[in-house]
Parts: C-alpha cells; sequence; structure tokens
C-alpha cells in the first residue's frame, strides 16, 4: 500500500485546480450562368486561395491575404472550424483569432471574394475533422448523420456561424459568393437525407440567393450529388484534368467547372517523410484549368501551423498529422513566397490584364536565438486534475477533451513474463512501481507488452497521451484513453491465466497552458517540492521517471521575429511560449522544429514551457532561421523490405495475371474463383512505358457480393522498393486518396512486390486497382500476377 500511496497522495497532493468589389459595400449576385459563374450577371472565374484562419495568427492574416492576392488570386477559400468556436459545449467564441466575421472584412478590404466551408465536418487534417471532441460524451452518438443530438448541435452552432457571416453575403454587400454543403460526403458515405438537411440548415440561415455547393471526388460525387446544388470536383497536382470533369460533363453539359480543392502539395504524418510536389505539375495545371475556363481553389495556398493540440490524425490505421501544415504550398508556413510562389504568379499574370499587385513585405524579419536551457523542472505525475476510482474511463468520461492519462491499479503476484493488453488511444507508457517497462504505440499499431514478473501489491501505471483525433474517414469517432478491457496473460504452468484488474484510479492531465505553469509555479515556491520530497526521499527530481516533466525557461530578445524553436533534443510533448500553444513535437520527425511567430514575442524576457512525456536527451533549445521539416530520427526504418517478411511465391498459384489496360482510372479483375486468405500479394512484372519504375494509387478487394471489403485493418508487409523522398511508402495504396501513390524507387527493377497485410482471412473475388492519376498515369503497370493466401 505504501507504493499506492506514493502514486496517489502525490497526485492528490499537488492537485492544481485548474478586386472588382463593389466598394461600397452595396448588394451583388453571384450565380451559375451557362458554363460559366456569373459575378454580378457577368461571367467570373474564381481564382481562390484556401487559407485557414487558425493557422495563422491575426497579426498575419492581412499579410497572408495580400500575398494571395499577388498571385493573381481573386478569392479566398476558408473552412469553419466547429471545434476551435465551440469548446465547451454551449460557449461560443468568435474573438481574437476565432473572429471570422473580421477574416471575411480584412478579405473584402483587400478586394478579395471569399468562399466559406461552415462544416459541420470539414476534414482538414485538423482535430477530429472539426467536429467538437465533447459530442463524443453521448457514447453511441452518429456524427454526421442524422443523429438527434448531432443535428441539434449542428444547427446551433451554424446558426452563430450566421450570426458572424450573414451580414457578409454578396447579397448584403459582403464578399461571401459562395458556400459549401458538408465536405466530401462521398467519401463517407452515401446519405442524400443527411446532406439534404445540411443544406436546408444553411439555406435557412443564409437565404435562398446565396450559392450553395458540394464538393467531392470525380469517382464518388454521384452518390450524394443533389440536383439543386452546385456541384464541384477535388483533385491534386497533376491529375489528368479532362478526366476528372468527364462525368460532370456528361451529366451536366451546361454547369460550370470547378476545381474546390486543387491539392498544390500534401499533409505530413509522424514518421514519415516530407511531402512535397513539383512546382511545375501544380502550374501546369492551374494553367490548363484557367485555359479551359475552369474556376479552381487552390488547398492550401498557404497551409499554415496547427497551433496546440489542433492537427488531426488520418485513418485508415492511426495516423497523427505533424505541427507544420506548410503543405509544401507556394505561401509556405511562415507566409513567404516560395520557387512555386514565383512560378505560379509568372503563369496567373497571363490570365489577368492588369499588373499584379505588389508582393507584399513579409510583417516581421527571421530571428536566430542562441542554445539555452531550461533549468525550471516539475515532474510530469504533480499535474493531475482530477481523479476517480472505479472502472476504466476514457478522456471523454473523464470529462476531458486533450491530454493524458494516468490509469493505475494494484497487481496481483505473477511469477512469470506475462503479456498486458489494451487499446491505448494514443501513446501508452506502462512504468511498474516507477519503473519503465514501455509503450503501446497505436502508430504502430500496438496493443500489448510484455511485463516482467511481479509481485502482489506491486502499482502499475499505464500513461497515456492522447494524439489529435482521426478527421478522416468513418474512424472519426475516435475516443482518447483507454478503451475497452485491460487483460493481462500468462502462461503459469502450462496453463493460461488471464488477469482483468477491476479497480482502476483514472488521473488527468489536460494538455493546456495553465496547468502546465500552475504546476511549475507551485514547484518553484517550494509548496509542492516539500511534499514531493517527503514521498521520495531517496530519489533526485529528474531521476524520477525518467526527466518526464514539464520544462521552463527564458530567453531575451533585442528584436522580435519569427523563427523556428529546435527540438531534436526532446523527447515527445507540447510546447507553450508565453503563454501560446505552439505544437507538438516528436523526437522521430519529420518535423524537428516550432515555428514561433514573431507577433507572439517581445522583446526582454520571453517564457517557454516545454511539457516532455518521454523526457528530453539534453532540456536545450534553440532558435534558428530555417524550419526542419524532413529530418527522421526513428528507431529502425519506415521502409517495408525486411526480406524475412518476403514470401515465397514461387510454389504459389496465382488468383490472376494478365495485363491491365493503359491510361487513367479504375480497372477490376475479376477472379476466376474466390481466393481465401488473409495477405494480398501483387507482382508487377512489367509497365505500361520503358522502365522498371511503378506505381499504383489505390487498390481494394471485393468480397463474393462484388462489395469492397474494409480497408481499416489493412497493413503493408512488404515491398521490395519504396520512394521515401515525397512519402511514397506501400500504404499510399490504401489510404483513401486518389492523389497518394505507391511508387518503387528510381532503377529498382522488375518485378516489384507488394503485399499488405488484410487483417483476417477474407473471401476474395476481384481486385480493383487504380493508377496514378497523372496524364499518361506514370509507372502504370501492364502484366501482373495476384496471389491471395
Ligand atoms: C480533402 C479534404 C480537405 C483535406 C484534403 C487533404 O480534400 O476535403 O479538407 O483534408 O483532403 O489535405
Ligand atoms: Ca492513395
Amino acid at each position: 500500500m505504501k507504493n499506492l500511496f506514493r502514486y496517489f497522495a502525490l497526485a492528490a497532493l499537488l492537485f492544481v485546480a485548474s478586386s472588382p468589389m463593389q466598394a461600397d459595400n452595396t448588394s451583388g449576385t453571384f450565380t451559375m450562368g451557362d458554363k460559366t459563374f456569373l459575378l454580378n450577371g457577368q461571367p467570373f472565374i474564381v481564382k481562390a486561395a484556401e487559407i485557414h484562419y487558425p493557422r495563422i495568427p491575426r497579426p498575419y492574416w492581412e499579410h497572408r491575404i495580400q500575398m494571395c492576392k499577388s498571385l493573381g488570386m481573386n478569392a479566398v477559400c476558408i473552412y469553419i472550424f466547429w471545434n476551435i468556436h465551440e469548446q465547451q459545449e454551449g460557449v461560443f467564441d468568435f474573438t481574437d483569432n476565432n473572429d471570422i466575421a473580421e477574416f471575411c472584412r480584412l478579405a473584402q478590404k483587400n478586394g478579395m471574394y471569399v468562399i466559406v466551408r461552415p462544416g459541420p465536418y470539414v476534414c482538414a487534417e485538423w482535430e477530429m475533422g472539426g467536429l467538437p471532441w465533447w459530442l463524443l460524451k453521448k457514447k453511441d452518438i452518429k456524427l454526421r448523420e442524422r443523429d438527434p443530438y448531432f443535428m441539434e448541435r449542428v444547427k446551433i452552432f451554424e446558426e452563430k456561424v450566421g450570426e458572424q457571416l450573414r451580414p457578409l453575403t454578396i447579397q448584403n454587400g459582403g464578399p461571401i459568393i459562395m458556400m459549401q454543403v458538408e465536405n466530401e460526403y462521398g467519401s463517407y458515405g452515401e446519405d442524400k437525407p443527411y446532406v439534404s438537411e445540411i443544406r436546408d440548415c444553411l439555406r435557412s440561415i443564409y437565404g435562398k440567393e446565396l450559392t450553395l455547393f458540394q464538393c467531392d471526388w470525380s469517382s464518388n460525387f454521384e452518390k450524394n450529388g443533389l440536383d439543386n446544388l452546385t456541384w464541384t470536383m477535388n483533385f491534386g497536382t497533376g491529375a489528368n484534368i479532362d478526366d476528372q470533369f468527364r462525368r460532370l460533363g456528361e451529366l451536366r453539359p451546361n454547369a460550370p467547372k470547378m476545381c474546390s480543392e486543387f491539392w498544390s502539395g500534401w499533409f505530413d504524418k509522424w514518421g514519415a517523410r516530407h511531402e512535397t510536389r513539383p512546382a511545375k505539375d501544380m502550374v501546369d495545371g492551374m494553367d490548363e484549368m484557367l485555359s479551359k475556363g475552369i474556376s479552381f481553389s487552390l488547398y492550401m495556398t498557404h497551409g499554415g501551423t496547427s497551433f496546440g493540440h489542433w492537427a488531426g490524425a488520418n485513418s485508415p490505421g492511426f495516423a497523427p498529422d505533424v505541427t507544420s501544415y506548410d503543405y509544401d504550398a507556394p505561401i509556405n508556413e511562415y507566409g513567404l513566397a516560395t520557387p512555386k510562389f514565383w512560378e505560379l504568379r509568372k503563369m496567373m499574370q497571363k490570365y489577368s490584364d492588369k499588373k499584379l499587385p505588389a508582393v507584399p513585405k513579409a510583417p516581421m524579419p527571421i530571428i536566430t536565438i542562441p542554445k539555452f536551457e531550461l533549468k525550471e523542472f516539475a515532474p510530469m505525475f504533480a499535474a493531475s486534475e482530477k481523479h476517480e476510482t472505479g472502472d476504466i474511463k476514457t478522456f471523454e468520461e473523464m470529462d476531458m477533451g486533450w491530454g493524458m492519462m494516468a490509469y493505475c491499479t494494484i497487481l496481483p503476484d505473477i511469477p512469470t513474463q506475462s503479456v498486458l493488453t489494451a487499446e491505448c488511444h494514443d501513446y501508452a507508457q506502462v512504468f511498474i512501481e516507477g519503473k519503465y517497462i514501455g509503450k503501446i504505440d497505436r502508430v504502430k499499431n500496438e496493443k500489448s507488452l510484455t511485463l516482467p514478473p511481479v509481485k502482489k501489491g506491486m502499482v502499475m501505471m499505464i500513461f497515456i497521451e492522447g494524439m489529435g483525433r482521426i478527421n478522416f474517414g468513418r474512424a472519426i469517432k475516435d475516443f482518447k484513453g483507454i478503451v475497452g478491457d485491460v487483460t493481462i496473460t500468462a502462461d503459469i504452468d502450462n496453463c493460461e491465466v488471464v488477469w482483468k484488474p477491476k479497480t482502476w484510479y483514472n488521473y488527468t492531465y489536460p494538455d493546456d497552458y495553465e496547468t502546465a505553469k500552475e504546476v511549475l509555479d507551485e514547484v518553484i515556491t517550494g509548496d509542492v517540492i516539500k511534499g514531493y520530497q517527503d514521498l521520495f526521499a531517496t530519489i533526485s527530481d529528474k531521476e524520477y521517471m525518467g526527466g518526464r516533466g514539464y520544462y521552463r525557461g527564458y530567453f531575451e530578445l533585442k528584436k522580435v521575429g519569427d523563427t523556428f524553436l529546435n527540438f531534436e533534443t526532446w523527447g515527445k510533448g507540447q510546447v507553450y511560449v508565453n503563454g501560446h500553444a505552439m505544437g507538438r513535437f516528436w523526437s522521430i520527425g519529420p518535423q524537428q522544429t516550432l515555428y514561433v511567430p514573431g507577433c507572439w514575442l517581445k522583446k526582454g524576457k520571453n517564457e517557454i514551457i516545454v511539457h516532455d512525456i518521454v523526457g528530453p536527451k539534453e532540456a536545450v533549445v534553440w532558435g534558428q532561421a530555417e524550419p526542419e521539416l524532413n529530418k527522421l530520427q526513428l528507431e529502425k526504418s519506415n521502409k517495408h523490405n525486411n526480406i524475412g517478411d518476403k514470401p515465397d511465391l514461387n510454389s504459389a498459384t496465382p488468383v490472376a495475371t494478365g495485363a491491365f489496360k493503359a491510361g487513367n482510372g479504375w480497372q477490376t479483375i475479376q477472379f476466376n474463383k474466390t481466393a481465401k486468405g488473409r495477405y494480398l500479394a501483387i507482382e508487377c512484372l512489367s509497365t505500361q512505358k520503358d522502365g522498371d519504375r511503378v506505381a499504383i494509387a489505390e487498390l481494394y478487394l471485393q468480397d463474393t457480393d462484388g462489395k469492397r471489403i474494409s480497408r481499416e485493418p489493412w497493413k503493408t508487409k512488404y515491398a521490395n522498393s519504396e520512394e521515401e523522398n515525397g512519402n511514397h511508402m506501400g500504404d499510399k495504396v490504401f489510404d483513401l486518396q486518389e492523389s497518394t501513390y505507391w511508387q518503387t524507387e528510381k532503377g529498382a527493377s522488375t518485378p516489384h512486390l507488394l503485399v499488405i497485410d488484410l487483417g483476417s482471412e477474407q473471401d476474395v473475388k476481384a481486385l480493383e486497382y487504380l493508377p496514378r492519376a497523372e496524364q499518361g498515369a506514370p509507372g502504370s503497370i501492364k502484366n501482373f500476377k495476384v496471389y491471395v493466401y
């Protein structure tokens, strides 16, 4: 009991309370004409720049809008991020960095129109796709469906947004020309009644004059396409543009065409290389669209930063996004022009009869900060906010949105090694008697850990950090903490013994500045440290739990400016500078620096707090002049070329052999008979053009009814070659994104082999294959063999 007391007394003791625009603002119109949009009755091509207000510090908003304008854009396109405005149910915030009306007014002031995408779901690599976590307090809620509670909250929120934006529609003399209904619903499901209800909600708020549209992919927009809405397509750099609009042209030959998300680059996830897309492909695509009178929104024109805990995660699998949302966009994360910007600007000039406006000067210089040490320290477990004893609770059940939880229980006597099994969302570290045993990392799909022999009465703690909630696909209902039962299994005298600990001590640790500051202040004033030393007379502060905790330091500035703080020597956690949440760091990379906007720094003394749940190698930080977004520090390579994982296919019989057709678009290969197996192997024997390089954008398997099998549990088992540069790994064939692809390395010769673990045995009747979406389908396969085993 002494040990247990150690944990709980500590937590209790250290408890912390916790343009062509009307200058005169007269009314205008924006409507559909014959093959074109009409602005005040005149043909109009939308050249929109997607930028996100919460990803840009407010003092920089106007600069970023002007940067977009200097690219020749005539509009900005914004999502409305529900969960940043209603962080607590019923409490709304449209002030400061959340002042969306002011953002629109700034656009108007600078002669830019605005396209608004008010969700409720937005995707955007944003925590839970913009939905508030507290919706999950109603456990059985159906998100993005006609669930009564979901719809009730959606309508209340949209009404609040309406109070801000209704006066700003073009009909009311404002800059807003169009509004989007939901977001890419086709890649979530098929539910016209739901999409209709969102449409009606917006209609009732903004009136029937405002143009409403839907965005989807060319491959799935018909699923939910509503007759009385404008249809637009989303696709990325390099896509075959005629192909993308073919179906729309057949269905609605007289409709204007618009690519509502033309992806300039792509987002990054932890543990994989930084994504890039060639400038030339992007510019050529936009040039082609403009030459054909096609409207577009460039997603992202400036990506910015997912500050604090706002970065989301992708699925299938669990792939949390990094803090930087640079996106390889033409305007980089910190607002400056890249080579892509200049190439784009040159092209855009061709489509403007006036000289494009000058590129505005950056609002701040870039500064460096010499290395300094963070000397103040408070141990991690000093910050527990509340505690409950009994069943295991999720974050949501503990009424906490973001942060960490410690789950403690008292162990029985287990004389041998045992296996702890727990579904942990997301990053769990296990301690027994304060000693670190190992981790269960959801990113790696880990669900268990081997424990050493233990004695009755020992305390086990599972400490879990929640990362961003999934923002894409059905998995957006993403509870945090331990979800489900925890078991400990051991083999004792040839008998499997299973323990299910019943009593748990649940502790919450919110990840906000106030918590971090308060615990550090208490430690420094000695209030906490005294009690703490009584309890741990023999353990020095930093030794305890391996230096996991809160660190604080200060740096002096003579002049302020933007900088990039380097966290390469740190483990995993969050950073606060002068009270502003900067975002997550994780030693695995690829992002190693955090962007710190100069507008949040000051002359003289500045404060930095780092919360490191793993513990640093060295508690030092410095500010550098360039970001580091592409440095991996992995325990082992994330390539799948381990020869032990390569199946021996010599004696195996393929379920299909043959040749794919050349060109873009989906192809289906029917098997002669149903194949049974847990693994899919696709052997690529030759390519359509000369060369050995192979690429696949997406793969699906069909069951015996011709339905697509869920890819949720899929993992890459083996790939003989994967191009890490630009992140073209095996998992790109089942990431639900048609614009991303697996690609072999230059110089690697055919045959190429990709093996996918389907998670469990499946009955398979057909394979669907999508080559790269670019013109000419680069890397497309000719002769193939498919195995299911
Ligand atoms: C989709 C979504 C966007 C974003 C992009 C990828 O198009 O609509 O919100 O997630 O994918 O960056
Ligand atoms: Ca893909």
